[in-house]
């Protein structure tokens, strides 16, 4: 140990101070310190020793902890319980939770707030399906970033969501569409089923439109076809059905069908613009579900915010669902790009703690 190391004075008193792991700040603080209650330089020195031996022990303790938490299944002792989980692909994958009174208000269009674990961070997803007598609802997540990965790795049949709160936003409005477009892309292909179901068993007659990369990534086609009047499905490699994009669908829905009088969208940002593009012409109501980064998810933060026609909008509380056609895009796009070196750096950090973990794992070495 350096001469001083790990010593500071502070009104004529020595001090010991061991600076705690990034990773670990959120438990322990910054550093661990403690006074030494000695002015005199050499008793000290002497008395620094345990007390670093000791706070180094629980910084390993926590380190350690955390370790296996990472990969444990999520159990906060009390929440919401995974009664099912399906995976679609190597980053969708399916989660139904118990949640009786969510799932007996819930309403196509609506989303939830969830927070996995007590340190997590809360995040939007939208309600995919909802099943009133068993007491579910479904989401279907992209394991894009630092949450949802966390969320692959440990949330498994049995493990519990810290934090669920919801049903948010307003219902999509289902009524007066006699012929409905309903296109689903990336992550909107299970948020628009809802919606497409709700609109046929109100008697509409329902064109879907589903956008994959592939065949191998298709799912719930059976749930689809089981409520759509057609189905046109759409992949990148033209392994299945059209190759090319859902605005390629929408081209061959709307000269089949020239008296379609509404269209729902939902996808990233840029595939509902240009759906919405594809139905100016045709003059059809065409309705988007927006995805800015949301906080509090209240109308309080005003981190949802985006632009609609000459008007100001809260995702949160007065959407998420817009007029397509009146949607600023390329504002939404980059209020989405606000914090990505801090989600980066987050998924940078977690993804190196798993690594650490496996590395020191009794056989070593990465999976
Ligand atoms: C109303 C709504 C419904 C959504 N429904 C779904 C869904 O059903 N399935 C699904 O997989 N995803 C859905 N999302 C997006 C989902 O919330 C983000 O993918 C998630 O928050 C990413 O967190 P992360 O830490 O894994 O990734 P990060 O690395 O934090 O971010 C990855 C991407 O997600 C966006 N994002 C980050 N934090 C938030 C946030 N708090 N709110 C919104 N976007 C964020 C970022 O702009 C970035 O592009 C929805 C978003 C909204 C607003
Ligand atoms: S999430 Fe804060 S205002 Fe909408």
């Amino acid at each position: 140990m350096s001469d001083t190391k790990y010593l500071f004075r502070r009104n004529r008193t020595w001090w010991v101070k061991v600076a705690v792991p990034a990773a670990l700040r959120d438990e322990l603080g910054y550093d661990l310190r403690r006074s030494l209650r000695t002015s005199d330089l050499d008793e000290a020195r002497q008395a620094r020793e345990p007390v670093v031996a000791e706070f180094r022990r629980t910084i390993a303790d926590a380190e350690r902890r955390r370790r296996r938490m990472c990969h444990e299944p999520l159990d906060s002792g009390s929440g919401f319980v995974v009664t099912a989980r399906e995976d679609f692909s190597d980053v969708t994958f399916l989660l139904e939770v118990h949640h009786p009174q969510l799932a007996r208000a819930a309403q196509p269009g609506q989303f939830v707030l969830v927070l996995a674990h007590e340190r997590g961070e809360r995040i939007p997803l939208t309600i995919a399906d909802f099943d009133r007598d068993a007491g579910t609802f479904t989401m279907v997540i992209q394991a894009v970033g630092k949450t949802t990965r966390e969320m692959q790795l440990r949330c498994q049949v049995g493990s519990t969501l810290h934090a669920v709160v919801g049903p948010m936003g307003c219902p999509s409005d289902i009524a007066g569409a006699a012929k409905v477009v309903c296109v689903g892309g990336g992550l909107g292909i299970a948020s628009i089923y809802p919606q497409l179901r709700a609109f046929q068993e109100r008697g509409a007659f329902v064109i879907g439109i589903v956008g994959f990369r592939t065949e191998e990534l298709i799912f719930w086609e059976d749930k689809f076809r089981r409520h759509c009047d057609e189905l046109i499905i759409c992949t990148d490699d033209g392994s299945v059905g059209i190759k090319g994009m859902v605005t390629d669908g929408i081209e061959v829905a709307l000269a089949r069908h020239p008296d379609v009088d509404e269209l729902v969208a939902i996808g990233p940002p840029v595939m509902m613009r240009a759906c919405a593009e594809a139905t100016r012409p045709h003059g059809i109501r065409t309705t988007v579900s927006l995805n800015p980064i949301m906080v509090d998810g209240t109308g309080m933060c005003g981190g949802c915010r985006v632009t609609v026609g000459d008007e100001m909008k809260f995702t949160c509380v007065d959407g998420p669902e817009f007029d397509a056609h009146q949607v600023d895009f390329a504002d939404l796009m980059s209020r989405q790009r606000r914090f990505r070196d801090k989600e980066q750096f987050a998924a940078e950090r977690w993804a190196r703690s798993l690594e650490t973990d496996t590395a020191d794992a009794p056989g070593g070495g990465r999976r």
